[in-house]
């Protein structure tokens, strides 16, 4: 190595210890008569100083021209400081530096390399190696590091086997639109990049893998949010023999073990909670379950009033947040004005104050007495200071948009700090669902999902009340994982296609080799795949998944540091075929 130690070992006990050390400078501090370099790498920040007549004059006239960002090898003396810097680990010295080497000079950087950067995101993602610098990000990497360190332990002390699987396959539909890559050799057909590699690890599965996981990159052409990115990384497991409870004890074993290793954190066992109770509770398949505020009906008791709002509603539901009484017309309005907005969708908001005294103050006091509007309250287990925000309307668009609010209340009193884990189970997802735009039943998880045994006679008459053997695991809000106990024989398999309105043809055109496969002795199975990203994000707590992908995509798709996606020449279309154009 060219160095003796990195610039964040060195302590106390080093004084009078002759090292070499090297990095970037940070920060260099001209005094006229001292000069103190702040050198950095990867393990921490050691300061430098030269000074006149202690200095040899030659390496002080170097150390006045190095910018920031220089690659520095400085050989020197550790000695004690006289003012000590207690908020990094090495403040309580300082290398006297002997020689100075320039390693390497480097342009002012961009933006600067600090925790809290002026750089926007487009001009950080361009630089993004220059971002990586920054401690934050390097952190997230880190973090992102450690999590796949333990996440490989715990999963090969079960005896999961880390199998790869094919980055070239045909398309898996999963919901999203697959990217596609076209074949030289086989003009005009296309590979499909994996959404997941689901097919295949239920193949394993019929292998006799018995345990598979992988940590594998998965791709989808799917509109980019804050969690979603073009490509990502999924925990992909698979097991065989099991029940439902047995993936979901393993995979929470999982989970739990990443708090206590990563986060020292231990969690109590994770709740569960059906679907249908996370609509009715939380209209959310993805409950926040950090803060209370869960919904209650109030149909029976705020219907038939003459509030024909009210009356001529689908469903008619409110939440209690506590201590809000006092809230302002202004604020009150703001809330009305958040659930107005079109992708909240609701048309208005009723709200009834519970003063301390034991009366209450509505927006609808017109149409309700003092003993209609205490019924609700009972029914809300509010108490006085407490506010009841009422949304109705038709019963999906109602709840969506009251779990919308509730978030927005739970940020906007504090409820959900990034520091605090609430994870659960979402339990009996509906098999299927109904697609306005195809006017067809979709797999509401995949098709290789099987129905609970006792809802299969409901297939024909109401599919979409079919319950599914899945599971989604959920924290803080965020769905980290789903999975579920697969169909293993070839009927239901073939049933499960006709459903979803395959015909024999085409089931067997994109799914023959898995119902061939299901013939030769499929194993009962089941598994499960985590959004890595997600988990990290979640544990570093961030919203954003990007920091904790070195390299990502931008909002649009783009990789602004190689411009990427970008056009190609008409050669290697032709070679392709997928451009007619002459030689
Ligand atoms: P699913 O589609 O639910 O299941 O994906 C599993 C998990 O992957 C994460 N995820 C994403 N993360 C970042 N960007 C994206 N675009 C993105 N899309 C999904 C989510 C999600 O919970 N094969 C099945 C799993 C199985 O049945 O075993 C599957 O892929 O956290």
């Amino acid at each position: 190595m060219l160095r003796t130690h990195t610039c964040g070992e060195l302590r106390i006990e080093h004084v009078d210890e002759s090292v070499v050390l090297t990095g970037w400078v940070q920060k260099m501090r001209d005094k006229g008569g001292v000069v103190w370099i702040d050198l950095r790498d990867r393990y921490g920040i050691t300061q430098l100083v030269f000074e006149d007549r202690v200095t040899l004059d030659e390496v002080n006239e170097q150390a006045k021209k190095v910018g920031r960002e220089f690659v520095l090898k400085a050989v020197g003396k550790v000695v004690e400081r006289y003012s000590k810097n207690t908020n990094i680990p090495t403040g309580e010295i300082e290398i006297r530096v002997e020689e100075l080497e320039v390693l390497n000079a480097s342009k002012t950087p961009p933006f600067t390399i600090e925790d809290e950067t002026d750089g926007g995101e487009d001009l950080r993602m361009k630089y993004r190696y220059l971002d990586l610098r920054r401690e934050p990000v390097r952190n997230s990497l880190m973090l992102r590091h450690k999590m796949m360190q333990e996440t490989r332990r715990y999963l090969d002390g079960l005896e999961f086997i880390e199998v790869e699987t094919p980055v070239l396959i045909k398309s898996t539909p999963e919901g999203a639109r697959d990217f596609l890559v076209p074949s030289r050799i086989n003009a005009g057909e296309f590979y499909a990049l994996p959404q997941s590699p689901q097919t295949f690890k239920q193949l394993l599965m019929v292998s006799g893998f018995d345990r598979y996981f992988q940590i594998v990159k998965c791709f989808r052409d799917e509109d980019l949010r804050a969690d979603r990115q073009p490509e990502f990384t999924q925990i992909d497991c698979e097991m065989s023999f099991v029940t439902q409870e047995d993936v979901l004890n393993t995979f929470e074993g999982l989970v739990k073990h990443l708090f206590t290793s990563v986060r020292g954190v231990e969690v109590d066992d994770f709740p569960r909670m059906t679907y249908a109770d996370a609509m009715k509770y939380y209209g959310s398949d993805k409950p926040d379950i950090r803060f209370g505020m869960k919904f209650t009906e109030l149909n029976e008791e705020a219907q038939g009033k003459g509030f024909v709002v009210f009356d001529s509603a689908e469903l008619v539901v409110g939440i209690a947040a506590e201590g809000c009484a006092e809230y302002t017309r202004k604020e009150l309005d703001k809330l009305t004005e958040f659930v107005k907005k079109p992708q909240i969708g609701a048309k208005g908001l009723v709200y009834v104050k519970c003063n301390s005294d034991g009366s209450f103050k509505s927006s609808v006091d017109k149409f309700f007495d003092q003993d209609q509007l205490k019924v609700w309250a009972e029914k809300m287990g509010a108490k006085p200071g407490d506010l009841l925000l009422v949304l109705a309307g038709e019963a999906d668009k109602t709840r969506k948009a009251l779990n919308e609010l509730r978030l927005e209340l739970g940020s906007r009193l504090g409820l959900r700090p990034a520091d605090q884990f609430a994870p659960l189970w979402v339990l009996d997802f509906p098999l299927l669902e109904w697609d306005e735009e195809s006017e067809r039943y979709h797999a509401m998880h995949h098709p290789f999902t099987s129905p609970k045994t006792e809802d299969m006679s409901l297939l024909d008459s109401t599919p979409g009340a079919v319950r599914a053997n899945a599971y989604d695991m959920v924290v803080n809000g965020v769905e980290i994982g789903g999975g579920s106990i697969r169909i293993h024989n070839k009927e239901t398999q073939q049933l499960m296609f006709k459903h979803l309105g395959f015909s024999d043809e085409e089931a067997r055109q994109q799914f023959g080799f898995l119902m061939d496969a299901f013939e030769y002795g499929a194993p009962p199975h089941g598994g499960i795949a985590f959004g890595f990203d997600r988990i990290c994000s979640l544990f570093g707590g961030q919203e954003s998944i990007r920091d904790f992908i070195a390299f990502p995509k931008n909002t649009s798709g783009r990789d602004m540091m190689i411009d990427s996606p970008s056009p190609v020449d008409n050669e290697q279309l032709r070679d392709l075929h997928i451009a007619n154009l002459p030689e």
